[in-house]
């Protein structure tokens, strides 16, 4: 399966194995990272599930939304490389990626 790297919010950084058809939020949240509250569920409407990515993987990432954008403007911890983790499906074309939750607004 492919995997994805996740950094909490102290530093640490753990490798998880995703399943098919799972958001990266999902993925995230289903390891048992609760600091990643996701407290939407996926709606794009809360942006508690913002993370920072590796730019490596910047051209395999979907485009951001408006919606996303919008919401992702309302972080003080937005940088260029913020993604709300809900918006982003984990294909195996991303196996590797490393993320970074982001800091709590
Ligand atoms: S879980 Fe709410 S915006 Fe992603």
């Amino acid at each position: 399966m492919p995997k994805l790297i996740v950094v909490n919010r102290a530093g640490e950084e753990s490798t998880i194995e995703v399943g098919d058809g799972l958001t990266v939020m999902e993925a995230i949240r289903d390891n048992g990272f609760d600091e990643l509250l996701a407290l939407c569920g996926g709606c794009c409407s809360c942006a508690t599930c913002h993370v920072h990515v590796d730019p490596a993987f910047a051209d395999k990432l979907p485009a951001i939304s408006e919606d996303e954008d919008d919401l992702l403007e309302s972080s003080d911890y937005r940088n260029e490389t913020s993604r709300l983790s809900c918006q982003v499906p984990f294909t195996s074309d991303l196996d590797g990626l490393k993320v970074t939750i982001a800091p709590e607004d």
